[in-house]
């Protein structure tokens, strides 16, 4: 039988090249998106059905699973991938920031896991993924809101990974490094040098979205928890653990360089 796959933020990114790679391999995909239209263009380049799926939104994520339960039947495997991006040194964020970020890219993947989890254990099989991000590990200075997100998911797929486990429930946590994609427009940050340098790491990073979507599809047909996307990722997360404090030399570092710049472009 032809597998099936639904995945949020996919009008855009990692989500659309993500989509793209499962529908190359003759998957059934269902593209989501807040943005509707982007999610319509995807699914029809793709041949693919789209509904529109703000992660935010507890009604539309019941309509999703509608859809699939009266479409598919089912659901093979819920890639939790709708995020947005935050900056700034800590005091300048605003506290309605917070909220903004926590409930699209922590709360939303929360949404997601509740409303599917039942499902996947009727049916005894199913696999979550979770797109993280490399953030969520590396917690570097400035971006304090979004490395707080991003922990959370790696929590909570760690959490889900044991506990669904014995329902024959599968879970994959992705750890990306910088990817060029659209996520800097949409990017909230009091300090403008912090959308800049995000601007200028995801142009300089030779890691794609689509190398990240056929990494996610390996990762899933493997049954992989953990996966680091990007060699120079890789590296850090291993220094972190076996030699914590060249890293912390090495975020220093980072951070004396940076911080001027924030200073000089912000607002104090
Ligand atoms: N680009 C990177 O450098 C990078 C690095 C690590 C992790 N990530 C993560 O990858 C994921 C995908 O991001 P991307 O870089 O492809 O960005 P992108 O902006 O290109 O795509 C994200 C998509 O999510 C959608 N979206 C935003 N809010 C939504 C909501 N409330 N409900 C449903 N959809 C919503 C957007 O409309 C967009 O189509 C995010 O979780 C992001 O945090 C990205």
């Amino acid at each position: 039988v032809t597998k099936r796959v639904l995945i949020t933020g996919s009008g855009s990114g990692i989500g659309k090249a993500t989509a793209a790679r499962y529908a190359r391999q003759g998957w059934r995909v269902l593209v989501s998106d807040v943005d509707e239209a982007a999610a319509e263009t995807v699914a029809k380049e793709l041949d693919a059905s789209f509904v529109r799926l703000d992660v935010t939104e507890d009604a539309t994520w019941l309509a999703a699973l509608d859809w699939c339960k009266r479409e598919w039947d089912g659901l093979d495997v819920l890639i939790n991938n709708a995020g947005v991006a935050g900056g700034g040194r800590f005091e300048q964020i605003d506290l309605a920031d917070w909220e903004w970020i926590l409930n699209i890219n922590l709360k939303g993947v929360v949404r997601g896991c509740r409303m599917f989890v039942p499902l996947f254990k009727e049916q005894r099989s199913g696999h979550i993924v979770n797109v993280a991000s490399l953030a969520g590990i590396m917690n570097l200075p400035a971006m304090a809101s979004y490395n707080v997100t991003k922990a959370g998911v790696i929590s909570l797929s760690e959490t889900l990974r044991y506990e669904l486990e014995p329902y024959g429930i599968h879970t994959t946590v992705v750890c990306p490094a910088y990817v060029k994609t659209n996520i800097a427009a949409g990017m909230r940050s009091p300090d403008p040098g912090a959308v800049s340098i995000t601007e200028k790491l995801m142009a300089s990073s030779k890691i794609t979205a689509d190398d990240v979507a056929d990494q996610i599809f390996d990762a899933v047909r493997d049954k992989r928890f953990l996966l680091l996307t990007h060699p120079d990722g890789r590296k850090s997360a291993r220094l972190k653990r076996f030699l914590p404090k060249l890293v912390d030399r090495q975020i220093a570092q980072y951070w004396s360089r940076f911080r001027h710049t924030l200073e000089q472009q912000g607002r104090s």
